[in-house]
């Protein structure tokens, strides 16, 4: 069975109260129970983790060569920010897609910049959970 790490980036786990208007009702553990069931649908393992830490996604990251067969990350902030995680993705070479809640090309300038679109075989944004779900077939697909 191939096995794919979710990882939820900084403040994804305020989901449902967090800004609506921008993200939606929709809570964290909403989108992990469609996520499990495309997972159990498709024959795959899920390992999901959320952490507001940058350096906690870093080693999770790192520890997952040889563990796991692909990555769906949402970084959230640290999409704009992070250097540290956009190499540790590149080091691991495990086929990553990126995924966000919101168009972030739509929103204010800081959020235009990804640093980890150069990283991943494809990112998808702008629809709300189906972020996630789309983003989760998409990388099964190519796994
Ligand atoms: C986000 C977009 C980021 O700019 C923001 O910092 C988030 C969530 C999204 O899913 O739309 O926390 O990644």
């Amino acid at each position: 069975m191939k096995k794919v790490l979710v990882i939820h980036g900084p403040n994804l786990q305020l989901l449902g109260t967090r800004e609506p208007a921008v993200y939606g009702r929709v809570t964290l553990s909403r989108i992990n129970n469609e996520l499990k069931k495309i997972a159990k649908k498709r024959k795959v393992t899920l390992k999901i983790a959320q952490s507001n830490v940058e350096g906690e996604i870093v080693d999770l990251i790192g520890k997952s060569k040889n563990k796991f067969d692909g990555l769906l990350i949402n970084p959230a902030a640290y999409t704009h920010t992070s250097v540290a995680i956009r190499d540790a993705i590149a080091a691991s070479a495990i086929p990553a897609v990126e995924v966000h809640l919101s168009n972030i090309h739509s929103r204010e300038e800081f959020r235009h910049k990804s640093l980890i679109t150069s990283v991943v075989k494809g990112t998808i944004l702008g629809f709300g959970q189906k972020s996630y779900t789309l983003g989760l077939e998409a990388l099964i697909d190519i796994i």
